[in-house]
């Protein structure tokens, strides 16, 4: 496991670089069922977007009509979040440390790549915590990650063609992948998470499960699609707390054993 892993996006040209992006070509893909989604999940509006980096999903939360904050561990993400929307409101978060955000408070938390650069189960497993205790009752998290997949393919947003160790990755290693649509082509790296990986995730962090959802390409967008009209690069997460297990009572009030 990568307990050394460092985040590539503490780092001013990344940085500068990643603010630029919007929602091209296979990122397309990662926002597209959000909107449906999340009118499907989830009611109120107050969100956090954990992990939010330069601002493209809080900006996006808020076109929606969320009241959001940003909070993310890359100050120089967070520098550049605020050049561009001055008026939203984006936090640095200590790694690990929410004790400034109020528990049972967002209708929704949104963490739109954040779990790809968190190394370790444990970790991800303590953050998932966190997440749940900020989380509203009947709140929803929404974990937009990359599928295990798009290490391994050509897309029209990413090349991993220069990375033949990645087919050995398992999950908790390092992988590299190539950005294409900015300047920057130094690889980014991440942390490989499988489904299943995921799952026991969720299972340690007391959350339940509700939705997953494999975004596919279709052939009539206006993007050229590579490997996205049959592979999934993505993986979006709905999960919840955990639903209330009636225990059957005896009519006297005591619970029945089996
Ligand atoms: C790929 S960027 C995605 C940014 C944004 N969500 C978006 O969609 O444009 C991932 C972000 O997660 C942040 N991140 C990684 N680990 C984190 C942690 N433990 N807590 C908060 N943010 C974290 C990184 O600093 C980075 O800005």
């Amino acid at each position: 496991m990568s307990e050394d892993f460092a985040n590539v996006y503490q780092d001013q040209a990344r940085a500068e670089a990643y603010s630029k992006l919007e929602f091209p070509g296979t990122y397309f893909l990662a926002f597209r069922d959000l909107p449906e989604l999340i009118t499907q999940h989830v009611c109120g509006s107050s969100a956090l977007d954990f992990g939010c980096g330069t601002g493209r999903s809080c900006r996006f939360l808020r076109q929606l009509g969320f009241e959001t904050v940003g909070v993310d561990i890359a100050a120089p993400m967070l520098e550049r979040a605020r050049s561009l929307d001055p008026q939203g409101d984006y936090r640095l978060l200590p790694d690990g440390d929410f004790a400034e955000l109020a528990g049972r408070s967002f209708d929704l938390v949104l963490a739109a790549f954040t779990f790809d650069n968190i190394a370790t189960m444990e970790r991800k497993v303590q953050a998932f915590q966190e997440l749940r205790r900020v989380l509203a009752p009947g709140g929803r998290i929404v974990a937009v990650v990359s599928a295990a997949e798009i290490y391994l393919n050509e897309w029209a947003s990413f090349s991993t063609q220069d990375f033949p160790e990645n087919r050995q990755a398992k999950s908790g290693d390092t992988v590299r992948i190539i950005m294409l649509d900015v300047e920057d082509r130094r690889p980014v790296e991440d942390i490989l998470c499988s489904g299943p990986a995921y799952q026991e995730v969720f299972e340690r962090a007391g959350l339940d499960l509700i939705q997953t959802h494999q975004p596919l390409g279709r052939p009539d967008e206006p993007f050229d699609w590579v490997s996205e009209t049959s592979i999934a690069p993505w993986t979006i997460y709905v999960l919840g707390h955990p639903s209330r297990r009636l225990v059957p009572r005896s009519p006297a009030g005591k619970t029945l054993k089996s």
